[in-house]
């Protein structure tokens, strides 16, 4: 799968630009807040629906207008799509695939997958479980379509539950509605449980390898679904009526708080290096190396779930890798297309050999260079 070309109109500090992109390489230099980073958002964007930067999609338009777009070609397998996105201020955003629209713009699915590396991935493993929720949210909806639907379904009724739980206990009939929206919870919740467990088990065996790989066998990898519903077998009966059964000894403290203090919203990804919590005992140089792993570890995934390699967008990381890991990574180019972008070209030499496109950004302008 690959991106043939990109308009962008009015999308962040882009006015109109065109790009013809290349089915392999494609490298983009330029100066800090130039729009490298806007331009990965804008691929993320068509492919997605969303950005990976706001759930605002807002900000994505240009400051001084009402209305942005992003156009794009994309190849998937033997078929083109051509994804149109309109981004309104006021109004919410549409969405066509060959000329044809959404009916729900909330859930494109392109069939493009894509799989960003940036900086600010280090709070996958020092930030809080809700980076790693994220994390495994978006991973899981990429590949599994139906995920996405039961996390909305999911988050619609716990909000009704903590909006019964808020609206006081003196109310008779409160606990014969939080018997349904506890079933209801538990029914769709237990899909999560489930979901996540089993991408976790697949992360962690693909990680394990790739980890060993980039710290020449020092390391051990392990990740582990940390739920806050016990569970000993991977059996729906078991999580479900785990779940009902934390739900109701928690029913009086929850009734206090006006939240819900179990489920799968409240769960977390434990990573461990040789059996430490990677979160507190991983130096800053092995919680990054632990991040490129579970990055490539996801791009493995979707390759063995969907039979095809995801777009990788590399948003200002490449040139700050050392150059054995900077080889192992050009292992993973030969079968996919791939987005650089840089500050300068210092250490890119090692991918002249791949031929890329080269661009350079300025100011929301960007030129083929020579
Ligand atoms: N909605 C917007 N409208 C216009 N400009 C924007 C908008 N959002 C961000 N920008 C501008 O984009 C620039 C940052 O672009 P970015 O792609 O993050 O830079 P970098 O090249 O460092 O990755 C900043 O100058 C910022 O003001
Ligand atoms: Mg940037």
């Amino acid at each position: 799968m690959n991106v043939k070309n990109l308009r962008l109109i009015n999308f962040r500090n882009y006015n109109n630009v065109y790009l013809e992109l290349d089915d392999k390489l494609n490298i983009f230099i330029g100066k800090n807040a130039q729009g490298k980073t806007n331009l990965l958002e804008a691929i993320y964007v068509s492919a997605t629906g969303k950005s990976f930067r706001t759930n605002r999609d807002r900000e994505l338009i240009n400051f001084n207008k009402k209305e942005a777009y992003i156009g794009s070609k994309v190849q998937i397998g033997e078929r083109e799509k051509l994804i149109e996105i309109k981004l309104d201020r006021i109004a919410p955003k549409r969405i066509k695939i060959n000329k044809l629209e959404l009916k729900k713009q909330k859930e494109l699915n392109s069939g493009l997958n894509v799989v960003v590396f940036s900086p600010d991935d280090l709070s996958l493993v020092k930030g809080s479980p809700k980076e790693r929720r994220l994390f495994l949210d978006t991973s899981i909806s990429q590949v599994k379509p139906v995920y996405r639907y039961n996390l909305n379904r999911y988050n619609k009724i716990l909000i009704q539950r903590n909006n019964l739980l808020k609206a006081g206990k003196s109310k008779k009939d409160l606990v014969n509605l939080l018997d349904i929206f506890d079933m209801q919870l538990v029914k769709t919740g237990t899909d999560i449980i489930i979901s996540r467990f089993n991408f976790i088990d697949k992360l962690s065996k693909v990680a394990l390898n790739i980890h060993n790989r980039l710290t020449l066998n020092k390391e051990k990898l392990l990740l582990n679904y940390d739920s806050s519903i016990s569970f000993k077998n991977l059996n729906r009966q078991e999580i479900e009526s785990s779940f009902i059964k934390s739900l109701k000894e928690n029913r009086y403290k929850d009734m206090l708080t006006g939240s819900t203090s179990t489920g799968p919203h409240r769960d977390d990804m434990k990573i461990y290096i040789n059996n430490m919590d990677s979160r507190t005992f991983a130096s800053q140089g092995q919680q990054r190396t632990i991040v490129l792993t579970i990055k490539l570890s996801e791009v493995e995934i979707i390759y063995k779930d969907t039979g095809s390699y995801p777009v990788l967008l590399l948003d200002d990381v490449f040139s700050e890798l050392d150059s054995d890991r900077r080889k192992y990574l050009i292992s993973f180019f030969k079968n996919t297309q791939t987005f650089i972008t840089s500050t300068d070209i210092e250490n890119l030499d090692e991918l002249m050999d791949s031929n890329p496109l080269m661009f350079t950004i300025e100011n929301g302008n960007i030129k083929y260079k020579e």
